[in-house]
């Protein structure tokens, strides 16, 4: 199975942004343990992060052909880009929506995401931990 994971708007500062909500893994130092997660369980992934809207959606349209699954983190954007959310429903397979942090545990303006009803799953709160659980979902619910 391949999977694209597209992470979003201020994920390439992890490291460097406040280490009680997103741990204290940089960007590369979790796309290389998500690179091997994702060949525990023979699949492979394909990493990519941007800090702009359009980009995203750009990456979104290229993943409807030849990737099988998705895996987002829009950081911020998850909570308010309508864009991002009908990009995501135009793709066919299972979508699932990563956060690192707990957003039903933050504040108030978190706690909804604009692209909950176009995922399969959510993951939040565990931290890089949460990519690796993305990816057994994936093993164990993708057709
Ligand atoms: C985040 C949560 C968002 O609320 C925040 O804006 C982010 C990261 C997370 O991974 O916990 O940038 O998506």
């Amino acid at each position: 199975m391949q999977v694209t994971v597209l992470n979003g708007v201020n994920l390439n500062m992890l490291g460097h942004r406040d280490p009680e909500q997103y741990g204290d893994m940089t960007l590369l130092q979790l796309e290389t343990r998500i690179y091997e997660w994702a060949q525990e369980l023979n699949m492979s992934a394909r990493c990519s992060q941007t800090n702009h809207e359009g980009a995203y959606v750009d990456m979104i349209h290229e993943a409807c052909s030849g990737t099988d699954a998705l895996v987002v983190n829009p950081g911020a954007w998850s909570h308010y880009s309508y864009a991002i959310r009908d990009a995501l429903e135009i793709f066919t397979g299972p979508i699932v929506e990563v956060h690192l942090s707990d957003i039903e545990r933050r504040e108030q303006w978190r706690r909804q995401t604009v692209i909950s009803d176009v995922v399969s799953h959510r993951i939040s709160g565990r931290g890089a931990e949460g990519y690796r659980d993305a990816f057994t979902y994936l093993a164990e619910n993708a057709p």
